[in-house]
């Protein structure tokens, strides 16, 4: 990636000792099911976090925390006068009872680019850091730390943030981080040099078609929505069916009506109702409130806005036909973003140079590089994920194809 004119990666990056790494940094927040359960500032993503930097200064690599907590490890260029940066990376929190590759693979791969470049003496063009960006999942926020160091965070956005602003507050103060000083991680575009990530594809596309990388042109948009529907609770054994106003039926109402309209209407599209809390939830009580978590993606900015407007529009009709009290609250708006087309080239051609099979694909996932793509030339590399599962503890990529995704990223 560093470009066919540098050459200086003859020898490739150590697979076993790769992956040595990758299963230590997998038993923090290790589930009994094979996964990990790293959700933003827990004890075990601090401890993942730990462990990085300390693994960075082993190999002899400088380390460095930014104020919005991104965690890096720098190679620094000893004879090159350009001043620039060439970020690698990914993210270390997982989502609850996630699995073990999502970002964890791209924190570990660059920090082995940097290590194999350390080893083979290279004569960097630019440094070299491995980041470890905070908060990608969106436990508290969702690609906080990608957004503060691209300098696209806004105070106004860390009010209503997906996980609520109390654990947003408690989650800082636990990890040492101010959130006036989350702006300061800003880097100067100017100083860097683009950003690349390796990521496993969490789709089927590549292992359906037997591919081994993954070039990724674009990465969806998505737009989130609080929606909190009001009906009347009431005693389960003595109210009739039809003087009923179940907001959990409301909810449920909600989740068809959703996926109706995508599956109908915006079938290149996909939405999801994540999350639903009813209150005060119990046997024998008829639910008074329920809140649900909804959120749709596509590639398009203007389908994303059609989608916006009918998905609202039927949930405040059904909540009118049946009585219910309806709050809608917008909670991110992530623009569908294309990657640099000049990097698409430079991942194909250094997989060509291995002998290895690509094909270029959007991203349906979210990805730190979509930050990143709006200061600085971005690039996210898929390796393929074992039957497609993906934010699920089965989550799962043969090393072999691990590690190539990881000498593509080397090159
Ligand atoms: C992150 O994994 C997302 O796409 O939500
Ligand atoms: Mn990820
Ligand atoms: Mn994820």
């Amino acid at each position: 990636m560093i470009g066919p004119s540098q050459a200086y990666s003859p020898n490739l990056l150590d697979g076993e000792r790769m992956r040595q790494d990758f299963e230590a940094l997998a038993r923090f927040g290790a589930t009994p099911d094979g996964g990990v359960s790293r959700p933003t500032f827990s004890d075990a993503h601090l401890a993942a976090r730990k462990w990085f930097l300390a693994r960075a200064e082993a190999g002899g690599l400088a380390t460095h925390v930014d104020t919005a907590g991104n965690h890096s490890a720098v190679l620094r260029a000893r004879h090159s006068s350009d001043a620039r940066v060439l970020l690698l990376g990914s993210h270390l929190d997982s989502v609850p009872g996630g699995g073990r590759y999502d970002g964890a693979l791209g924190v570990v791969a660059a920090l082995h680019v940097l290590l194999a470049c350390k080893g083979a003496g290279a004569d960097l063009p630019f440094t070299l850091e491995a980041i470890d960006f905070t908060d990608e999942e969106g436990t508290l926020v969702g690609l906080l730390g990608s957004k503060a160091l691209a300098g696209t965070l806004t105070p106004e956005f860390l009010q209503s943030p997906r996980g609520g602003r109390q654990a947003l507050v408690a989650g800082l103060e636990r990890a040492g981080l101010r959130e006036e000083r989350l702006f300061d991680a800003r880097r100067d575009p100017g100083l860097l040099a683009g950003y690349l990530e390796l990521h496993i594809e969490q789709g089927p596309r590549l292992e359906r078609e037997a591919v081994q990388i993954g070039v990724v042109t674009a990465i969806v948009g998505s737009r989130s929505f609080r929606i909190v529907l009001r009906g009347v609770r009431g005693h389960a054994g003595t109210t009739p069916m039809d003087a009923r106003h179940d907001a959990a039926v409301a909810a449920a109402k909600v989740i068809l009506g959703v996926r109706e309209i995508i599956v109908r209407d915006f079938p290149s599209c996909v939405a999801t109702v994540g999350d639903v809390r009813v209150e005060p939830g119990a046997f024998n009580v008829v639910p008074g409130v329920a809140r649900v978590a909804l959120e749709f993606r596509s590639q398009d900015e203007g389908e994303l806005d059609a989608i916006e407007s009918e998905v609202l529009a039927r949930i405040r009709a059904l909540a009118e036909a049946d009585g219910i009290g309806v709050e809608i609250s917008p909670v991110a708006h992530w623009q569908p973003t294309g990657l640099d087309p000049m990097i698409w080239g430079a991942i194909e051609r250094a997989a060509a140079d291995l002998g290895l099979t690509t094909k270029r694909l959007p991203s349906g996932a979210g990805h730190d590089a979509q930050a990143l793509a709006a200061v600085t030339p971005s690039g996210l590399i898929f390796v393929p994920s074992i039957g497609g599962v993906s934010h699920d503890p089965g989550e799962s990529t043969a090393w072999g194809d691990a590690v190539n995704g990881a000498n593509v990223a080397r090159r």
